[in-house]
């Protein structure tokens, strides 16, 4: 007998699962059965019930904070986020209450009165919906100079004007070429802190800063990207919900007037850098790449792409500029086709 026969064999797999429950309860006076575990805002949306979120993805973990979600739920003091609140077995829920929609116009009101929403999707069609007046709280305070709101000092603040509505209005920061942080459009959902934390990058390269109407995303002590920790995947802009954060060939189209999101098309394709072969969907316009992303369903990226896949497609355009296969092959054959584009943000050596 071989010592490998006698080897006691160890079965490694994943330990069996216990069947879920099924939970049955109501929703808008609608009967529902689903398996135990989900959210509230899932079981709404088996039965086709819209619930209105801002810092909720199927990707990333629920953090609770933008509370557009809220619902009623009988019995309950308070009430509940939908997108983190799980079913309970007898659950009487309401989605569009007196109660909620007033809860949720003034949350609404309030983002609208200090946040540019102006291009954050279905915005206008939800203020408009819930009869929100942001306008009732004052005329927008006037912007802050840049770098004043990463200056502020926790358990320093200045007393608001009562003559204007408090507002995070602040110049766009453009510290790189490949993406664009403007702060005026953010309303602290955490998604971008998430995406590039625990739940998908792990590169900790920006955070929450300050407390009250100070709070803000900052990098570490505010430095600019380029001297962060951040490896310019775009995670974060990928799931921003408000425009915030942006890639700059998107920027500058838009500030050119030459953003037509309803006349791109869409293609998935696979990302020709690397092994991993993540998904890439390239949105084109006027027969050019403008953005790539990854779909949030695909079960390698959720999403994710590295700095390569997310930004490196600009020698497809080059290759057509120059009007020569052979000048194309050659760059798109080199190693540093992505960082010709990716890397002259002082991010090619990021790449991982
Ligand atoms: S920058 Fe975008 S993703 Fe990050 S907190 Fe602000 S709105 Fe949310
Ligand atoms: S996106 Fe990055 S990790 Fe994915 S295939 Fe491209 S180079 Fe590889
Ligand atoms: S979507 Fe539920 S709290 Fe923001």
């Amino acid at each position: 007998m071989t010592a490998q026969a006698s080897t006691p064999f160890v079965q490694i797999r994943r330990p069996e699962r216990v069947p879920k429950q099924t939970i049955e309860l109501q929703i808008d006076g609608h009967a529902v059965k689903v398996p135990e575990g989900t959210t509230i805002l899932g079981a709404s949306r088996s039965i086709g019930i819209e619930i209105p979120t801002l810092c909720y993805l199927e990707t990333l973990r629920p953090v609770n904070v933008c509370r557009l979600c809220l619902v009623e739920v009988e019995g309950a003091r308070v009430l509940v986020p939908s997108c983190s609140r799980a079913v309970e077995a007898g659950m009487v829920v309401r989605t569009g209450s007196d109660r909620v929609r007033h809860a949720r116009k003034m949350v609404l009101e309030l983002l609208a009165s200090s946040v540019d929403l102006s291009t954050t999707p279905g915005m206008t069609d939800l203020l408009a919906e819930y009869d929100c007046k942001p306008e009732r709280y004052g005329p927008p305070a006037p912007a802050a100079a840049a770098g004043a709101r990463d200056a502020a000092v926790c358990g320093h603040h200045e007393p608001p004007d009562p003559d204007f509505a408090a507002t995070v209005a602040q110049p766009v920061v453009v510290d790189n070429e490949l993406y664009v942080r403007d702060y005026a459009k953010c309303v602290l959902c955490y998604k971008c802190v998430e995406a590039c934390g625990v739940d998908h990058q792990n590169s900790f390269a920006i955070a929450v800063a300050g407390r009250g109407f100070d709070a803000r995303i900052s990098t570490e002590l505010a430095v600019p990207l380029p001297g962060s920790a951040c490896v310019y995947c775009g995670n974060c802009i990928a799931v921003c919900p408000t425009g915030a954060l942006m890639a700059k060939r998107e920027f500058d189209l838009r500030a050119e007037g030459a953003w037509k999101a309803e006349e791109q098309t869409s293609t998935d394709t696979i990302c020709p850098y690397c092994g991993v072969g993540c998904t890439l969907t390239l949105h084109v316009q006027d027969n050019e790449i403008v953005k790539a992303t990854s779909p949030l369903d695909n079960g390698i990226t959720m999403g994710n792409l590295c700095i390569k896949g997310r930004f490196g497609w600009r020698f497809v355009q080059r290759k057509r500029e120059a009007g020569s296969a052979e000048a194309g092959s050659a760059e798109a054959g080199s190693a540093d086709a992505g960082s010709a584009d990716a890397g002259s943000a002082d991010a090619g050596s990021r790449t991982q």
